[in-house]
């Protein structure tokens, strides 16, 4: 099996800074830690007690399936995982088959780029050749988390994760899951979405396999996901920042600590495909219609025969949350009733408003 990438790329404990090296040594003493914590501690049973049941392990099976992930990984294979965002499909950043089996299962064209994810901040800015002060400012704020940040590639990072670019997308996710598996790999993960190229992304396993199926060796599941909604990616090789993709994290949050009040999208690039127009589409047509127009539009469709799911505009921050996390789940399972159309109506693009309303128009764009 073979773990280099290139002629300029080396074994990753010869050449990386020294971070993750020693991530790669501490294994152990870093994932089992977490694993250990998630099962509960059995107290000495009181002398007049009853004989107390086996405590139930969950750390101990988890630790098994972390092992299982990172033998895969290691072997070129790709594999599954729950984060905050979406399910990743992953595979060891240091290994060529891996990366190219990405490609592959995800259907996708091989100058895409793939966002590294990493253990933590430090690791993660060994990708880069350069790290700008308002990179360490997000980082020290918003990660762990929803956030992947552009920046000039370090020599070593491979050009299948990179698409033959100067830049590299890093994030440290923080789903305690995704973080073991990277810290118990003891290197980078890249991983795209776990779904078929331009189709809807995996918010629980289950979705994954139904996406996927054979083609990914394992599954790792961590429940649904926290948020629902891909990060938030913003390009720190320009000046000002641009953000080319909006996600998990607001766009207000992002202004406030960058004080740039001149953010604004970046112009029609498929470097981040994401941005195609056409993207994260399910099966159903998915028509945008305004709230006063939506009885309307739905009668009309109905009488024609169509069968259709409705997806309301929420007004509030916590009902544009609950959208955010349960969105891709819904235009799922809109296929899954066998649903022609989705009449959506788009949020206000304010907080999570502005990435709800990012996918709608790209599901909603002409195939
Ligand atoms: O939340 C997320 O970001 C999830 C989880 C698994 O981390 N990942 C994800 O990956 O959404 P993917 O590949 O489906 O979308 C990542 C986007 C792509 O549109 C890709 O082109 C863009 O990030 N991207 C990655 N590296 C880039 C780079 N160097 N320059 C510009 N865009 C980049
Ligand atoms: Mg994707």
């Amino acid at each position: 099996m073979k773990h280099l990438i290139g002629a300029s790329y080396a074994p990753l404990d010869k050449k990386l800074p020294s971070p993750i090296a020693r991530a790669d040594r501490g294994l152990r003493a870093r994932c089992l830690p977490w694993v250990q914590r998630a099962a509960p501690r059995v107290k000495p049973a009181a002398v007049s007690s009853p004989p107390s049941p086996a405590p139930p392990q969950p750390g101990a099976a988890r630790a098994a399936e972390i092992e299982e992930a990172v033998r895969l990984l290691r072997a070129g294979e790709v594999v599954a995982f729950p984060t905050e965002t979406v399910y990743g499909l992953g595979a060891d950043a240091r290994s060529e088959a891996g990366l190219r089996r990405v490609f592959a299962v995800k259907g996708r064209p091989s100058e895409h780029p793939l966002i590294l994810h990493f253990a933590d901040a430090e690791s993660a800015f060994t990708a880069a050749r350069e790290v700008p002060s308002t990179a360490r400012t997000l980082a020290k704020t918003l990660w762990p988390g929803a956030l992947t940040l552009i920046l000039r590639r370090a020599a070593w990072v491979p050009d299948l994760v990179t698409g033959g670019q100067d830049t590299v997308g890093v994030r440290v996710p923080s789903h305690p899951l995704a973080r073991a598996l990277v810290t118990a790999l003891g290197g980078p993960i890249a991983a795209p979405s776990a779904n078929r190229f331009g189709a809807v992304s995996p918010t629980t396993a289950a979705h994954v396999r139904a996406d996927l199926g054979a083609d990914v060796a394992l599954v790792l599941d961590g429940g649904p996901a926290q948020i629902g909604l891909e990060s938030t990616i913003i390009d720190l090789t320009r000046e000002p920042p641009v953000v080319l993709r909006e996600g998990g994290i607001p766009r207000e949050t992002l202004d406030g600590l960058l004080a740039l009040g001149a953010m604004g999208s970046a112009p029609n690039d498929t470097r981040a495909p994401g941005m195609l127009a056409s993207h994260y589409a399910p099966r159903a047509q998915v028509l945008l219609v305004t709230t006063q127009g939506l009885a309307a539009e739905r009668e009309r469709l109905e009488d024609e025969g169509a069968r259709v799911v409705v997806l309301e505009a929420p007004t509030d921050d916590a009902a544009l949350e609950a959208l955010a996390h349960d969105l891709y789940a819904r235009l799922r399972a809109a296929d899954d009733a066998g649903a022609d159309v989705v009449l959506a109506v788009l949020p206000e693009a304010r907080g999570l408003g502005a990435a709800i309303a990012d996918r709608l128009r790209r599901a909603a764009s002409q195939r």
